[in-house]
């Protein structure tokens, strides 16, 4: 597919607020990715193909992911905001025709993080919480950090997700514990 070809399928299969929210998130990432020396087509395209399966029913991103033999924690498998991460990655590759690792590996961690994330990850990450639609308390200060320093932004995300998790007495995903824990051993080690 070429890439009018995926926007024209995504603007026809999802809602007009996610529709806008990703040609938010995917504008906020090329920018990012400039800033931070990440690749901007990567970032623009991983960010086009996001959320691809967030609309779809849990049934049918499991059978995606059982289909494309992806092995899933049970804590993902069962939860949709999770899951449509790394089914999300799995329709890229399969219906979107995308084989770029970096870019797949880029919407299969975006609703996690991860231990080990690279700038584009990082890049498309935080893209998805300040994208200009977004509006939840303290995304101006988020906007603004995101600018200034990227992994202090990215550990402001994955606070802010595990305080919203905590509020809503919902439980957290050990991935996200630990991909914090690791954005904050880097920052120290860099410094
Ligand atoms: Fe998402
Ligand atoms: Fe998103």
């Amino acid at each position: 597919m070429t890439m009018e070809d995926i926007y024209n399928d995504l603007k026809r299969r999802i809602s007009p607020k996610r529709f806008t929210h990703i040609m938010g998130v995917t504008k906020t990432a090329e920018i990012l990715a400039k800033r931070y020396g990440a690749d901007p087509d990567k970032a623009y395209l991983a960010g086009l193909l996001h959320d691809c399966a967030k609309e779809l029913p849990l049934r049918q991103m499991q059978a995606m992911v059982d289909e494309a033999n992806v092995l899933v924690d049970r804590a993902v498998y069962e939860n949709g905001a999770l899951l449509h991460g790394l089914a999300g990655a799995v329709m890229a590759r399969d219906y979107y025709g995308i084989d770029d690792e970096e870019v797949l590996e880029a919407i299969r961690v975006h609703t996690t993080g991860k231990v080990g994330m690279s700038a584009l990850d990082k890049v498309v990450f935080l893209a998805d919480y300040i994208e200009p639609s977004r509006k939840f308390p303290g995304v101006d200060a988020l906007r603004k950090l995101a600018f200034i320093d990227l992994d202090e932004a990215v550990l402001a995300g994955y606070d802010s997700t595990i305080a919203h998790l905590l509020e809503q007495k919902l439980s957290i995903y050990f991935k996200t514990i630990l991909g914090r824990n690791d954005c904050l051993a880097q920052m120290k080690r860099s410094r």
